[in-house]
């Protein structure tokens, strides 16, 4: 299945399902601070969850995402509360069709994991951001033990394989920093997934799901510490992992 096939399965998952809340979610909006007047960017934006939460507190939210279908998604979603103040442009992280200091805030949630190119994502959100202006970056932290982190990446590229990579923090601040973007405020929150939901959203067949499942019961015990992974009756009930919040200042 194609790339742009599989995210046009999964905006309807995504609109609905646990990317909807968060305390990640808040997260963003208490780091972000807007106070009314600001120019919001969100990259990577699937159902327009991050920006339906800034748009009412920013002046206007500019949406990104490469998929079409998830921008349909991320349109129907805020057209449905009544968001005036949206534009939905079709955009890879990696080149933003936007001027240099053009905007206040850019945002990014849950996304920065499927980037080809991180290094060059964050270059190029320090290039739109005005000086002064803040980045609110959320994504999956990997442990720090080697064995789970590469667990962890192994899992979820089976469940979805347009996932790339999950950096550590001191990896994630580093792309920050190397774009010149200061480390204002940081958080890590835990994020419990129930499992079954979680598989659906990866939209792979049956056969893969399985082997999915399979991989939970067979995991590493530095995985099973890590991930929390919870199996009751001889199935996995879920596993827990930790997300990154953090506001770099250009
Ligand atoms: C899990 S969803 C994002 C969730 C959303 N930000 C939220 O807060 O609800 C991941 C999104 O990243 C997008 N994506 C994948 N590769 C990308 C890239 N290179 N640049 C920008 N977005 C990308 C996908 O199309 C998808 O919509």
């Amino acid at each position: 299945m194609s790339s742009a096939t599989r995210w046009e399965k999964a905006a309807d998952a995504y609109a609905t399902g646990e990317h909807k809340s968060g305390r990640e979610l808040q997260l963003v909006v208490d780091f972000a601070a807007p106070m009314g007047g600001e120019r919001v960017l969100d990259i990577g934006t699937g159902a327009g969850h991050t920006a339906l939460a800034l748009a009412p507190h920013a002046s206007s939210v500019v949406l990104t995402d490469p998929v079409p279908a998830m921008l349909a998604t991320a349109r129907r979603v805020l057209g449905e509360v009544g968001v005036r103040n949206a534009e939905f442009v079709e955009a890879v992280a990696e080149r933003l069709p936007f001027q240099d200091a053009s905007f206040d805030i850019v945002a990014t949630r849950l996304a920065a994991h499927h980037f080809d190119d991180v290094a060059l994502a964050f270059r190029e959100v320090a290039r739109v951001l005005r000086p002064g202006g803040v980045f609110i970056f959320v994504d999956t932290l990997a442990p720090e033990d080697s064995e789970s982190a590469a667990y962890q990446d192994e899992v979820e590229r089976l469940r979805d394989p347009t996932h790339r990579h999950i950096y550590t923090q001191r990896e994630w601040i580093a792309f920050a920093e190397a774009a010149g973007l200061r480390i204002a405020k940081l958080e890590v929150v835990r994020k419990a997934h129930d499992f079954e939901p979680w598989l659906e959203r990866g939209g792979e067949d049956a056969a893969t799901q399985e082997r999915v499942r399979a991989r939970f019961l067979d995991a590493p015990a530095s995985a099973v510490r890590d991930l929390e992974i919870v199996v009751a009756d001889g199935g996995v009930k879920s596993f827990t992992d930790r997300k990154l919040v953090l506001a770099a200042r250009r």
